[in-house]
């Protein structure tokens, strides 16, 4: 990278350079997440006239009277939080905002965050007005921001605290590590929460501890999708692994080219071989079967990490092309799965799947018409090499047998079909057990990563019945995301299994309440919140 211009020398645009170490232009040190890693959040009984941040937030239900807390400080402000709750420049709805000097305070600036009418209160919309005050915050370039929350009926305690601490540490996430932010926001370091019921300290900090941990993982998945194809290579993954194995007390495998011919895995070693970026199965382990003698549920995790997909030599079209650097998605939600669990010490024993390989049309590369081998012994006739995700999955789902789990999961930006089906409201779960289907769909519903349920019957597995192998890697234009469902249900064996197609979901094109656009992390919440209620 060449030097930079000499900085204040004319001109009064500022620009704040955030350089980091580059090697060719990419940045090769494992990555430190997105802000929220730094964000501490602080749990406070102590009136709002005290608070300590440079701005001071108050969420607010829908109403005209103020709260009895804020007394103190509507006495400290001359009466003029009383004023805003009675005239129209406030009045509490959802996603309003005010912003005004204050007096008397410490804070240089209070907001008035509203939250709409109380009983339409819930998580999802205390993420997003805590996103929205922390992104707010961050804008008034506070590095030390206060918020006061609302005494609620619901939610309450840890739930509240949780909620909170996902929106503020997701909604304040940018992906900025190769651009010159021009005025970027100040970091926001410290987040202080005060509350406006008693006694509900501990059990809000709980949940503070909770949210935290899972947001942090959150923006971790993020931030390895959102990089660049040709820096989250198999290999790049598999040392990110490593790395977060020295810190988490996770145990990481790393299977490359001659450990894959060694387990057969015709089927990602066939994806891999049109890149010089040679494929990896990434496998990460936490806890163990049994701990002092009682047996504990191993629950396999799997995802999809295509780290990039040109579709090989039936390669796709430009336009969006680019978008398929998140084709590992699937593989950036196990990865940061993996890290919340063992931050949250599940009573669990998981073990976490990540097969990696780039589709690319090399000279080497596999063709239409091939029939590869998988791991199974079950042969693929590949009709289109960008039907590739169930050719790696094949091989990393019956890998996943091998520990002989309770239940398996897979997570994958599998079919563009998905996306016409479902949109990015939810993703889709096929599977072989309904019961754990429906256990999905209820974690999906109470963590705002929302899960939808599509058939996989034998309709779908005639669909893709082989000609000259035993299965066809696509079974047409009718219903693909079943019928790639059904291809994956061929090497699961009798494990209760769900598929989640998170085509639609892991990728946003527009700013989200809590999400910019890129990556979003979908997954991470929506595994932690199945696991950590697991019975
Ligand atoms: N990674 C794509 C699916 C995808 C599309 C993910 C859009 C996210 C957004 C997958 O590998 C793919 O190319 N699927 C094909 C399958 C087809 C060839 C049977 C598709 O959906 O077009
Ligand atoms: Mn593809
Ligand atoms: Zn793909």
């Amino acid at each position: 990278m060449g030097m930079l211009p000499p900085r204040g020398s004319g001109g009064s645009r500022k620009l704040s350079f955030r350089r980091r170490a580059v090697n060719g232009g990419y940045a090769t040190k494992p990555l430190v997440c997105g802000a929220g890693v730094i964000m501490k959040i602080q749990v406070r009984e102590s009136d709002p006239v005290d608070a300590m941040g440079d701005s001071l937030a108050i969420l607010l239900p829908e109403s005209e009277k103020l709260p009895r807390t804020l007394r103190a400080l509507d006495a400290v402000m001359d009466g003029w939080l009383t004023r805003y709750l009675k005239t129209e420049s406030f009045r509490g709805k959802s996603g309003e905002v005010v912003t005004f000097p204050a007096v008397g305070i410490k804070a240089k600036y209070i907001s008035l965050i509203g939250l709409g009418k109380e009983k339409t209160i819930d998580n999802e919309a205390l993420r997003a007005a805590a996103s929205k005050a922390a992104k707010n915050a961050a804008k008034l370039k506070a590095t030390r921001a206060t918020l006061v929350l609302p005494s609620l009926r619901k939610p309450k305690g840890p739930e509240l605290g949780q909620a909170v601490a996902e929106g503020a540490i997701l909604g304040t996430y940018r992906f900025d590590q190769y651009r010159e932010v021009e005025e970027p926001p100040a970091e926001l370091k410290q987040l202080d929460l005060i509350l406006s019921s008693k006694g509900q300290a501990a059990a809000v900090k709980r949940g503070v501890d909770v949210g935290s941990k899972i947001a942090d993982a959150t923006c971790w998945a993020r931030d390895l999708s959102n990089q660049p194809g040709s820096v989250h290579t198999p290999e790049w993954l598999a040392k990110e692994a490593r790395a977060e194995a020295k810190t988490s007390g996770l145990k990481v495998k790393v299977l490359g080219p001659k450990d894959l011919e060694r387990e057969s895995m015709g089927g990602i070693l066939a994806v891999g071989r049109g890149s010089i970026n040679p494929p990896r199965l990434i496998v990460f382990e936490y806890g163990e079967p049994a701990k002092s003698g009682r047996k504990r549920p191993t629950i396999a995790l799997v995802g999809k990490g295509i780290t990039f997909d040109t579709g090989g030599i039936s390669i796709k079209p430009s336009a969006a092309m680019h978008e398929m650097k998140h084709d590992m998605s699937g593989g950036a939600a196990v990865f940061g799965a993996m890290r919340a669990i063992a931050e949250l010490k599940l009573p669990l024993h998981v073990v976490g799947i990540v097969a990696a390989a780039e589709n690319k049309p090399g000279a080497d590369a596999y063709l239409p018409g091939d029939i590869v081998k998988s791991a199974s012994g079950k042969t693929i006739e590949v009709l289109n090499t960008d039907a590739e995700g169930r050719i790696v999955l094949a091989d990393a789902l019956h890998y996943a047998q091998c520990f002989e789990p309770d239940a398996i999961l897979d997570l994958a930006t599998l079919t563009g079909a998905c996306v016409i089906a479902l949109g990015s409201a939810c993703c889709a779960v096929m599977g072989n057990d309904e019961a754990l289907a429906t256990k999905i769909r209820a974690a999906g519903d109470r963590c705002r990563e929302r899960v939808w349920p599509l058939p996989l019957w034998d309709e779908h597995k005639k669909a893709i019945r082989g000609d000259v192998g035993d299965i066809k890697n696509t079974g047409g234009r009718e219903a693909g995301t079943s019928t790639a469902g059904a291809f994956l249900s061929h090497f699961v064996g009798e494990t209760p299994w769900a598929h989640l197609d998170i085509a639609g979901t892991a990728w946003t094109n527009s700013s989200q309440p809590y999400c910019v656009k890129g990556a979003t992390g979908f997954g991470v919440r929506l595994l932690v919140e199945l696991l950590r209620q697991w019975k």
